[in-house]
């Protein structure tokens, strides 16, 4: 049996004995450690680890590979709960734009944002999709992502929409990482429908979910439920539609406005409701009633210089909280969660325990992976990131901008 031992860490980070209700509230700022550790994979596993004072030479002798962290923290790789990966181009002509002083919905009134996207990619060939995206998951693995949501929503229209789906489909066969894949037919409503969104609500829920569901294309549902985009009426629709033909929630709710968003996630009992903008009271106590989790986009409000999203209310309220990139070409070109964190702790006042808590452990509970990812535990895939010699975790989102990364183990294997 092929055994790995990485030894001299000098922090294994985000030990969890028991991963069976997300980290909530206060918990979240305990983030459990073990100093100057060794950790041993087998069969693409997490199989033990340890203090160095309890490795003995004949361990290390025995087993296949050895790598020398040298000083560097492990931790478990990140779970990016959120993105939108598959696209067919950049637009960063629209982040100019804002610069010269648009904003993001005016844009995106105009027929950019979203609707360039889906026109772009409509005339794209799928395995040019395929191939752009399995670079953009081969770049957020090299950064330390070991588990992923991506979404359709470039398409809009029911060919589109599939072939988006299929192309994740696709990459769920080649990757070594985890894929949840999320239908988002009502990422915007398509202009043929402008004068009608109902209808366009209407093709979503006829036209387009039956065969994304007769040909496994998704595992959760997801809608824009926001200003300018799908009332919480429009989205509460689409969402029982899913919720009966298996597809759990997981929506874009309360960027943009205080749209009601939270409150629709949470009465169809959605896995997440994501972005969280603008969250007040109300909010809060409708997610106090449900078990879906806030997750928290800060590279979105970062690129799109918005309001963060209230994370100190939430957690101090005792919710948890869960953290994601949203690597999109629009609002957040960039799937570093390393950035993820360091922002979540910089802008929205997270300690580094709870940021790294959030991107972790709960991303993967926003994806329902939390039996095999998210965190040091025996048994779990070994999948982990090993840092450079660092001198505290907290260095992690202090050294914000970059990946301080040495390896990358997916599967037990380096990256
Ligand atoms: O999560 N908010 C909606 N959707 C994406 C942005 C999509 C885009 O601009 O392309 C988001 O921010
Ligand atoms: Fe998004």
């Amino acid at each position: 049996m092929s055994t790995t031992i990485i030894h001299n860490i000098k922090q294994l980070i985000g030990i969890q004995e028991n991963t069976e209700t997300p980290i909530q509230g206060q918990a979240l700022a305990n983030l459990p450690v073990l100093e100057n550790a060794w950790l041993e994979m087998s069969e693409g596993k997490i199989k033990n680890y340890g203090t160095m004072a309890t490795l003995s030479s004949e361990q290390l002798n025995k087993c296949e590979y050895v790598i020398d962290a040298n000083g560097g923290m492990v931790g478990p790789a990140w779970c990016d709960s959120h993105t939108h990966l598959v696209f067919a181009r950049s637009r960063e002509e629209e982040f100019v734009m804002r610069l010269q002083g648009k904003s993001y919905e005016e844009i995106a009134a105009a027929g950019g944002g979203i609707l360039n996207s889906a026109a772009v990619l409509r005339d794209t060939p799928e395995d040019e999709l395929y191939e752009s995206a399995a670079r953009r998951l081969e770049e957020i693995i090299r950064m330390g992502t070991g588990a992923v949501e991506i979404k359709s929503g470039y398409g809009l229209t029911p060919e589109s929409e599939w072939k988006m789906l299929r192309v994740i489909k696709r990459l769920k066969s080649t990757s070594p990482i985890p894929i949840k894949s999320t239908f988002l037919g009502a990422h915007a409503v398509h202009p043929d429908f402008k004068a009608n969104p109902d209808a366009y609500v209407d093709h979503v829920i006829y036209d387009m979910l039956p065969k994304v569901v007769d040909e496994g294309l998704a595992d959760y549902i997801d809608v824009f439920c926001d200003r300018g985009f799908f009332t919480p009426e429009q989205t509460n629709r689409i969402l029982e539609a899913g919720n009966k033909v298996g597809l759990k929630a997981k929506i874009h709710a309360n960027e943009l406005d205080y749209s009601g968003g939270i409150q629709v996630g949470v009465n169809n009992k959605a896995i997440s409701v994501d972005h969280l903008e603008c969250t007040g009271e109300d909010e809060i106590a409708a997610l106090k009633r449900g078990n879906t989790m806030p997750t928290l986009l800060p590279q979105t409000a970062f690129f799109l210089n918005i309001e963060y999203p209230p994370a100190r209310k939430i957690i101090d309220a005792g919710l948890p909280v869960a953290l994601a990139s949203d690597y999109n070409p629009g609002s957040s070109p960039s799937g570093n969660m390393f950035f993820t964190v360091a922002l979540a702790c910089i802008h929205m006042k997270m300690l580094p325990e709870e940021a790294i808590n959030a991107a972790t452990i709960n991303g993967a509970f926003a994806m329902e992976l939390e039996k095999n990812f998210g965190s040091i535990t025996k048994g779990k895939a070994a999948n982990l990131w090993i840092t450079e010699p660092i001198s505290s975790y907290a260095f992690i989102p202090y050294s914000f901008g970059r990946a301080p990364l040495k390896h990358v183990i997916i599967n037990g294997n380096t990256y």
